[in-house]
């Protein structure tokens, strides 16, 4: 079980990543992923009028990227039970676990006190409650997500003590994601606009990489570059492997210049996102609401069985 907060179209850097690590699982496995609306909540609460269509924008990239073939795929607010549980759950949950979490300071450093609400106090919570509601053992995420992680094994721990062998203990499953550098040559990301986002037109891509930062020390056509230094190279990397080599030998040489190594990699990234391009604009919005319909149907009931599984432990009556 894994889970995204919706933040609308996905990039590049997306695709190589969290993308990448939900398909590649094995043919037995069972797949839960999340849209995590309520996480989205957590800090965006004044800003609920994009909610539902970062939802739909998010999960046709999930589609195209062929997150769906055999995966539930939901939203988190149409399965109350993960409300309910962390309902439940909060009763024995200490503050100071919560507040120990290092994302929370950095979180409030970073967005502000007027953040710190009961609701962003417990994001990790919430977070362990869609894992557990949905008895999953295996959670493939990013190093960011670990500490999240360590918290809600501690709490599965604490309530299975509590009431007795209820919850699954979650493993979360690494994967190292490769550096996808945007056009400015900072980590890619939506928040700093230097995005390849995999909805884009080709003429969009082609312009953003036309105005990729390269080697600051290559200045004409034929001065030698530092590939190592330089962004487009590191895209060449991932999406013309196989021409990597002699586009950097011939970068330090000096033979190739910025404009026509950039002309080529702006056609190369269009060529590979050509085909989940293709697959996005043959989708049909309304297939993402069937899709998210059914999804929370099964995604439902595994929860009930959950619920009722823990409120038994709990003795509830
Ligand atoms: N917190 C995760 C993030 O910011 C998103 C998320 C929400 C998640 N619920 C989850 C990840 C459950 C794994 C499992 O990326």
């Amino acid at each position: 079980m894994s889970g995204m907060r919706p933040t609308g179209r996905l990039h590049l850097g997306h695709l190589l990543g969290t993308l990448a690590q939900w398909t590649a699982y094995d043919p037995g496995d069972e797949m839960f992923f999340e849209v995590a609306d309520l996480h989205a909540l957590t800090t965006g609460f004044e800003r609920t009028e994009t909610l539902a269509a970062s939802v739909r924008e998010m999960v046709l990239d999930w589609l195209a990227a062929g997150v769906g073939e055999r995966a539930v795929l939901y939203v988190q607010s149409h399965v109350p039970q993960i409300a309910e549980l962390h309902l439940l759950l909060s009763m024995i949950v200490p503050v100071a676990w919560l507040q120990r979490v290092p994302t929370y300071k950095d979180q409030i450093a970073a967005l502000g006190g007027e953040i710190a609400t009961y609701g962003f106090l417990g994001y990790p919570l919430m977070q362990l409650c869609d894992i557990a509601v949905m008895r999953a053992n295996v959670v493939p995420v990013g190093r960011d997500q670990l500490a999240h992680l360590e918290f809600g094994r501690e709490v599965v721990r604490r309530f299975n003590n509590l009431y007795g062998p209820t919850l699954v203990e979650p493993q979360a499953t690494l994967s190292d994601y490769p550096d996808v550098p945007g056009t400015d040559g900072r980590k890619m990301s939506k928040s700093y606009g230097n995005a390849l986002e995999l909805a884009d037109d080709a003429e969009t891509t082609t312009k953003k990489v036309r105005s990729m930062t390269t080697d600051p020390l290559k200045i004409r056509r034929h001065d030698p570059g530092r590939p190592e230094v330089c962004p487009v190279y590191a895209l060449h990397r991932i999406v013309n492997a196989a021409r990597e080599p002699l586009i950097a030998a011939e970068c330090r040489t000096g033979i190739l210049g910025c404009v026509d190594c950039k002309s080529e990699l702006a056609e190369r990234t269009n060529r590979y996102l050509a085909p989940l391009r293709e697959k996005r604009a043959g989708l049909d919005p309304a297939q993402v609401d069937a899709v998210l319909a059914s999804g929370g149907e099964v995604a439902r009931a595994v929860a009930a069985e959950t619920i009722a599984g823990v409120k038994r432990a709990m003795r509830l009556p």
